[in-house]
């Protein structure tokens, strides 16, 4: 190992047998945290090139269980968000795509830090199930076309070592490993298409569309190498995306869009990663196919239907559908108002995500528990116009132990100022065919 580290502090290439080498001893507790930590940051510093990253991914998957998913009797799809701040776009694109026969197979991961966890907002379903076996798992699939659950304990386990390790050594924000990790875990779960939602702004770990072009290619090119179908889409996380963030509130948000009530932004988001799954699983020719596609099942309630027959397939009580508007509960809500006019500039969105987790709503380590009905509505994002006292946010409180840390948090995270700032009303920027980028104007 301590050969490794030198190789890597002096920029050299690491060999497939030297990565294979650090991934099993480290994740069967022979290498150290100390010289993983100090491997990684090299990393971060001297880079990976493309096979090592490959080589990388592929140690990482194979750590742990690969599942099959042949016994699946339709083309099996993946959708996989990088991180962001009311981002629900699972609740809703997975039953959809799933109605023309796409078997949406997915494993999602619970919230860390300021970006949410489809697991998380799925559990604040009464009964809704995320361990299901995986023959049960397979079993549901065949049955509905759709399941989610979370990520098996030997899942990459390799990637659980070293997110923690990474997380706490300030390691995280590096292409080649948050590549590695995302495409570890996708290449075990097994899926043949693969839809991949690269964020791009202050909520996401990439902050510059170049940046996160960079991240998607690569993440492509090691699908393409593993002999998967690949896409991605390039969208916005500068704001948070809808109008809620919280667990309940986005399972609240992810209905009313099925119900036909929706925001823009939230509406595109989905419209565009459906299309790009029926697109690879050759149910639709092209992108504008698709996206009609998604239009037609929200329009004509079908999306909501199979969204019923997947909650309800995996034992949630559906019940709340029919009552959607009484079923987020708090003790109460807060205001949170303009003290200036003007433009909103910007909106920190890691900060608006964190605001939430302070409130309850995340986890801050992976053992907090977490308060499902708590969270913030956004009503003002950047670019519109405020006069002082009009409302930006709602607060949704039940412990009211961080109020006021959330309090500062959001009136901290907006910016507001005289110049109307010049942004990209479009929530999404371009997507990847394979390897080709084409931008959506
Ligand atoms: N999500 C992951 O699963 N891994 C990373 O490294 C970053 C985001």
């Amino acid at each position: 190992m301590y050969n490794i580290i030198t190789k890597k502090k002096h920029g050299l290439k690491l060999t497939k047998e030297e990565i294979d080498y650090v991934v099993k001893g480290f994740t069967n507790g022979v290498i150290p945290d100390y010289q993983m930590s100090a491997l990684l940051m090299a990393i971060c510093i001297n880079k990976m090139d493309e096979e090592e990253t490959y080589n990388l991914t592929m140690a990482m998957a194979e750590s742990g269980d690969m599942l099959s998913l042949d016994s699946i009797n339709r083309i099996t799809a993946d959708k996989h968000s990088t991180g962001g701040v009311g981002d629900k776009t699972s609740l809703i694109v997975a039953p959809v795509a799933s109605l023309y026969g796409v078997a949406m197979a997915k494993m999602s991961g619970r919230g860390l830090g300021h970006t949410g966890g489809t697991i998380d907002k799925l559990e604040s379903i009464e009964g809704f199930d995320t361990a299901l076996s995986e023959d049960e798992f397979i079993e549901v699939v065949n049955d509905t076309g759709v399941a989610i659950i979370a990520q098996t304990a030997n899942l990459a386990p390799a990637d659980k070592l070293m997110y923690a390790l990474r997380d706490v050594t300030a390691t995280v924000d590096n292409i080649s490993l948050i590549s590695s990790s995302i495409m570890s875990k996708k290449l075990a779960a097994g899926a043949k298409v693969i839809v991949l939602d690269v964020k791009t702004g202050s909520g996401a770990f990439m902050k510059s569309i170049e940046d996160s072009k960079e991240l998607a290619r690569t993440m492509i090119d090691i699908g393409l190498k593993a002999d998967r179908k690949m896409y991605a889409l390039i969208s916005d996380m500068d704001r948070p995306l809808g109008k809620y963030i919280g667990n309940k509130l986005e399972v609240y948000e992810a209905v009313k869009l099925l119900q036909g009530e929706y925001s823009d932004d939230l509406y595109e988001a989905c419209e565009y990663l459906t299309a790009l799954i029926l697109v690879g699983a050759a149910k639709a020719d092209n992108l504008y196919e698709g996206r009609e596609m998604f239009k037609d099942a929200v329009k004509s309630g079908r999306g909501l239907e199979q969204f019923k027959r997947f909650i309800s397939a995996q034992k949630g009580n559906t019940e709340f559908i029919d009552n959607i508007d009484s079923f987020v509960n708090v003790k109460s809500t807060i205001e949170i108002k303009a003290r200036q006019e003007g433009y909103i500039t910007h909106m920190n969105t890691e900060m608006i995500g964190l605001a939430a987790t302070y409130l309850g709503g995340g986890r801050a380590t992976k053992n907090d528990i977490i308060d499902p009905d708590v969270g913030i509505q956004i009503l003002k994002k950047t670019g519109e116009y405020v006069n002082s006292g009009d409302v930006l946010a709602v607060l949704y409180v039940n412990d009211e132990k961080n109020l006021d840390k959330a309090v500062k948090t959001i009136i901290a995270s907006y910016q507001i100022g005289k110049e109307k700032p010049s942004i990209n009303d479009r929530h999404a920027y371009g997507y990847f065919d394979g390897l080709d980028y084409k931008s959506i104007e």
